[in-house]
């Protein structure tokens, strides 16, 4: 498979959990596209005041993953401004994926979930497969990290 990983990371928890899925993925014999999601006002936190430098194609995979922070409880607003701004998703294969410091999904994670599925329903499209990476607690964060990894590598 074609596989996209689309990220936002403000401070590289995102990321590195979605490089570990890049590994997974190349190791089971699939092409993957990691690129990052960037604007030049990272810190604002209405999705309509982002200003993208950097807009990943979605177009050409057969497998795409979105990979984001919990801020302030909800999806980065960088991430939710780049779901709002893609073209239609009917179809499309998708899986999608949080990072929250706290070790509990009550302190956002699943309420960033659910504003990831409601911006792709919004695109036609709905999540295979979804995951929650609480940061706090290593060995927790471990054990969630790989979840989520086997999780999105079963729909590949
Ligand atoms: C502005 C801001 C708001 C945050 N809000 C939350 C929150 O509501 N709940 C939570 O558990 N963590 C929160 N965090 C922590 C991040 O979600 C967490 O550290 C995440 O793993 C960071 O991912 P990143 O390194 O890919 O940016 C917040 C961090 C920032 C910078």
């Amino acid at each position: 498979m074609n596989i996209a990983i689309i990220i936002h990371s403000k401070t590289g928890h995102t990321l590195q959990v979605g490089e570990a899925l890049r590994s997974r993925l190349e190791t089971s014999g699939h092409t993957v596209h990691l690129e990052q999601i960037r604007a030049a006002n990272e810190s604002e936190v209405k999705p309509e005041a982002i200003a993208m430098t950097n807009f990943p194609k979605t177009t050409g995979f057969d497998l795409l993953v979105f990979g984001a922070p919990v801020h302030g409880g909800r999806l980065s607003a960088v991430m939710q401004a780049y779901l709002q701004q893609l073209p239609s998703l009917e179809g499309r294969v998708m899986a999608g994926f949080v990072t929250e410091f706290f070790p509990s999904a009550g302190m956002g994670g699943n309420q960033a979930i659910a504003n990831m599925e409601d911006l792709l329903r919004a695109k036609g499209g709905e999540l295979r497969s979804s995951g929650v990476v609480h940061w706090m607690f290593r060995g927790k964060r471990e054990k969630l990290i790989s979840e989520t990894i086997e999780k999105i590598t079963a729909l590949a």
